[in-house]
């Protein structure tokens, strides 16, 4: 028997920082359902999926959650994994970047761009926050300071190594222009823009981020994300190969035919991840597309905005298949589009529910009810008009489909099979079987009818199958088709006759848009929990009233329990032109370790008073969070500025 040939496609590797958003499942849906089209046209096909788990955010992440940063992800990634469960992702292999067999071969795959002398040491310069341990570069400071916690930054330098990135610039702007390498084209132009500007070595290690793979030479460094994150795409196959392990794989899928990747990260691979293989001497993937982002009133999707859509709580109301369609059906690949609950609920209404629904549940009761439930067989001899049409666009679904698939346009390789869909709704009315089925000499022509509808429907439950899987088993379970579908099967009219319908339940109900709207609106609600308390606004007060305060920054030098009451600290604060004893009440907060060295803003002339035994000369401000713990209001400017 002949080889199968292969197919291999990836989507990116997830940061496992958070739970994942209905954005980053559209990359997947899109894989899956190529995965799942090239399996049906008789691929052996590799479809790989995972996570990217290294680096200073998840590490920051767990620092906060109180875990250690492998425990952090291995909590998420079991989510992420639950979640292309519950959505039926059909990958073959999940790659963690913290296993160890992508582990080990990054070290390699870094030796042996070492050895041949790409990779050299150097020193990394940038900006540094001090209490994130995080170095930023110029662009990513907002407003000159950490754009993580908006602290004051300082230059610093450490000891890293170098990707010899220049050395390939040529040869990049070479494949970018040499064709298809990367989709579409506007991308193209852009890469090439940015090379154009003069493509600089890359800083390949990092001394300060502790979570990475440890570089193998020198342990004080680690690995830097990209370079960790892209390798995934080989190591899964088994490059490079290690002692008394397979790289089969490797051999019999590598180059990728696709990577299918965000607007955002097209850079990295593009560009880094082909140079990284340059110097390795391996092949290059075949494709790199990029795709665009899911919008939420034009805008990105984020958490800290309140905005995110959770896949799972749509998957719950209107079906994994009803999501995916959506998805798959809205969007043009390459192209932001906006989400909207409204458009996905009219959409699944139109299509599935008015379209898709209709016909299906129509044609099954007719041939229940006009022909004891028994698909007739085809009859040329009642051959009406309309029947050449129906025939005729069926037979030409697959063709468009396959034309579209292969430039990824999911949205019209469905709307060419929608087409046959409704085409043969229209049928319905047209042939009105209802009418035929009053009179019996009209026997023939009505099974004939019966015979088409079953036909399109067939057809139509192959055509979805890589879109809406569990929608095309439940229809051929209805039509009574044994087997699995094949892409051939699309080819061919005229493959029913005798098979014994089953009236199932309603595939897609049509929904209340108005009451679909409120019950998300307030399930969104229920989801971000409790609105917050606000203190009322005390009353206005006159501005000379205010000017009697005298508010001042200071910085904590020194601070200890109270020697007579648990609740209170005792801070020494360096006032600029003096130290002054300042006691608050917040030892239940703070211990006194973690105060020193704040920069704490100071009600500087409120009369001195004892505080059981001490004097606490002027007051520290706090704000109180909804949990009722104190924080320092903190300002970054140096000990003595006058606030106002
Ligand atoms: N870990 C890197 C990828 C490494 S690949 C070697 C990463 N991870 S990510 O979790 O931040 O993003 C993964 C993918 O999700 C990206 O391709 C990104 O474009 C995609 N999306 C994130 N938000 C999205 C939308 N709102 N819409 C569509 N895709 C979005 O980057």
């Amino acid at each position: 028997m002949a080889e199968k040939k292969t197919f291999y496609i990836t989507t990116p590797i997830y940061y496992p920082s958070d739970k994942l958003h209905i954005g980053h499942t559209y990359c997947t849906v899109m894989a899956d359902a190529v995965a799942r089209f090239k399996r049906l046209q008789g691929y052996d096909v590799m479809f790989l999926t995972g996570t990217d788990e290294h680096g200073q955010k998840i590490e920051k992440r767990a620092a906060e959650a109180g875990v250690t940063p492998q425990q952090y992800v291995d909590n998420i990634v079991d989510g992420i994994k639950e979640l292309w469960k519950t959505m039926e992702i059909s990958y073959d292999d999940f790659i963690r970047t913290t296993e160890t067999r992508h582990v080990k071969r990054v070290q390699d795959i870094f030796m042996r761009m070492f050895n041949k002398g790409d990779i050299y040491k150097g020193a990394y310069e940038g900006w540094y926050c001090t209490p994130c341990e995080s170095f930023w570069t110029e662009s990513q400071l907002k407003d000159g300071k950490c754009p993580d916690c908006g602290r004051p930054v300082e230059k610093a330098k450490e000891t890293a190594y170098f990707f010899r990135l220049s050395k390939y610039a040529d040869k990049l702007v070479e494949l970018l222009k040499g064709g298809e390498f990367l989709q579409p084209q506007t991308r193209v132009n852009e890469m090439l823009g940015f090379i154009d500007q003069g493509l600089e070595d890359l800083c390949i290690s990092r001394e300060s981020v502790k979570w990475g793979i440890p570089v193998p030479i020198d342990e004080s460094n680690t690995i830097y994300v990209w370079l960790d994150a892209l390798s995934n795409y080989v190591t899964a196959l088994g490059f490079p190969q290690l002692d008394g392990e397979s790289d089969e794989k490797y051999k019999k899928y590598w180059p990728a035919d696709f990577h299918l990747v965000g607007k955002e990260i097209v850079r990295f691979h593009s560009i880094i991840w082909p140079a990284m293989l340059m110097s390795l001497d391996q092949p290059l993937p075949k494709h790199v597309l990029g795709h665009g982002w899911l919008l939420i009133d034009g805008g990105k999707m984020s958490k800290s905005v309140g905005n995110v859509v959770d896949p799972v709580v749509l998957i719950d109301r209107y079906g994994v298949d009803a999501l995916k369609y959506f998805l798959l059906r809205e969007y043009t690949f390459g192209m932001d589009g906006n989400f909207t609950n409204e458009v996905m609920i009219k959409r699944m209404n139109f299509d599935l529910a008015n379209d898709l629904g209709n016909l299906v549940s129509r044609t099954v009761t007719m041939i229940e009810k006009y022909n004891g439930g028994i698909i007739p067989a085809e009859n040329a001899a009642a051959h009406g008009d309309t029947d050449e049409e129906l025939r005729e666009i069926a037979l030409g679904v697959y063709k468009n489909v396959e034309a579209h698939m292969d430039k990824f346009e999911f949205n019209y390789a469905l709307e060419s099979i929608w087409t046959l869909v409704r085409r043969a709704n229209k049928y319905i009315d047209e042939t009105a079987p209802w009418v035929l089925a009053k009179d019996p000499e009209k026997k023939d022509r009505l099974n004939e009818v019966l015979h088409n509808l079953a036909e399109s429907l067939r057809m139509v439950s192959v055509l979805i199958q890589p879109f809406m899987h569990t929608t095309s088993e439940k229809m051929r379970a209805q039509l009574g088709i044994e087997g699995e579908p094949k892409w051939e099967d699309t080819h061919v009219f005229d493959a029913l006759g005798g098979e014994k319908v089953t009236r199932g339940e309603v595939l897609f109900p049509r929904l209340d848009v108005a009451k679909e709207l409120e019950e998300l609106e307030a399930l969104k609600k229920a989801a971000e929990g409790p609105k917050i308390e606000y203190a009322p606004f005390k009353e206005n007060t006159e501005f000379d009233t205010f000017e009697k305060l005298d508010l001042r920054v200071a910085v904590i030098t020194k601070a200890e329990k109270h020697p007579k009451a648990d609740k209170l600290l005792v801070f020494q604060v360096d006032m600029g032109s003096e130290t002054r004893q300042i006691i608050s009440g917040v030892a239940a907060h703070y211990t006194p370790e973690e105060c020193v060295g704040k920069h704490v803003m100071v009600v500087a002339n409120l009369a001195p008073r004892k505080l059981r035994g001490l004097e606490s000369a002027g007051m520290l401000l706090f704000s109180e969070d909804t949990e009722g713990h104190l924080h320092f209001v903190s300002p970054d400017d140096q000990p003595g500025m006058v606030i106002g």
